[in-house]
């Protein structure tokens, strides 16, 4: 019930920032994207409801909702056009992956590998049942790793080099995480920020911006920093 009354705040809102056809431009994808596969990506996990979560880590995220697809597309386009070339010797990596929504739309961009790191046993119990509902329909797609896991404990595996953060955490957790992956992924690696709330934890790890995503004047839904 709570999910439900935070979604429809949520439109809402988006209703008075962007007014209605923006609005309804970036909500209908969000729909049609379970309708299509038959995936469990839509509903929201509030914080406080998130499984497997120690109660100190809880305040650091505001809990679980699925990458917009209209979003995500024109990001990784943005990404895409910049660099000039494939993702086929990439790795990406989705800190806070959920429910895999991310990993699974990631399979349209030609990686290499693509991984999700998730610290909610429940979400990655959600995320490899989406994985396999997934793989029914596109059985030919990059095989996707969901590893259970703190974002600040994980081991930056050495051929990554396109890190996705949804807004997944904030303060201290998201600052461990970036000097973390700062300090050890190679030059030249993309960072990919949707929703940003804290671009200044990037930028203080000496990141570039290259880009810029807004799905309406109102707002920036995306940012895009290089190493
Ligand atoms: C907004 S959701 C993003 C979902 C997914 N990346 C997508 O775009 O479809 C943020 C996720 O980050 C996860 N998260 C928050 N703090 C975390 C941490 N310290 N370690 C790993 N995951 C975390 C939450 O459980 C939640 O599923």
């Amino acid at each position: 019930m709570k999910a439900l009354v935070k979604c429809v705040k949520e439109v809402f809102a988006s209703f008075r920032k962007r007014g209605v056809w923006a609005t309804l431009q970036i909500l209908v994808p969000e729909v049609l994207f379970d309708w299509r596969y038959g995936t469990d990506t839509f509903s929201l996990v509030d914080s406080q409801n998130l499984s497997g979560f120690p109660e100190d880590l809880k305040q650091f995220t505001a809990g679980y909702q699925g990458a917009n697809s209209l979003l995500f597309k024109k990001t990784m386009a943005l990404v895409a056009k910049k660099r000039g070339k494939s993702f086929q010797e990439d790795t990406f990596i989705d800190y806070g992956c959920g429910k895999g929504r991310a990993l699974l739309m990631a399979t349209d961009w030609g990686f290499k590998r693509i991984i999700g790191v998730e610290l909610s046993d429940t979400l990655c119990e959600v995320a490899e049942e989406n994985k396999r509902i997934f793989a029914k329909k596109r059985p030919h797609t990059t095989p996707i790793e969901v590893v259970q896991c703190d974002a600040t404990q994980y081991e930056v595996p050495k051929d990554a080099n396109v890190f996705f953060f949804f807004n997944p955490f904030r303060g201290q957790i998201l600052q461990t995480v970036l000097e973390k992956v700062a300090a050890q992924a190679p030059k030249g690696s993309v960072f990919v920020y949707l929703n940003p709330t804290e671009p200044e934890a990037f930028e203080q790890r000496g990141l570039k911006k290259f880009g810029q995503v807004q799905l309406s004047r109102a707002n920036v839904d995306a940012l895009v920093y290089s190493l």
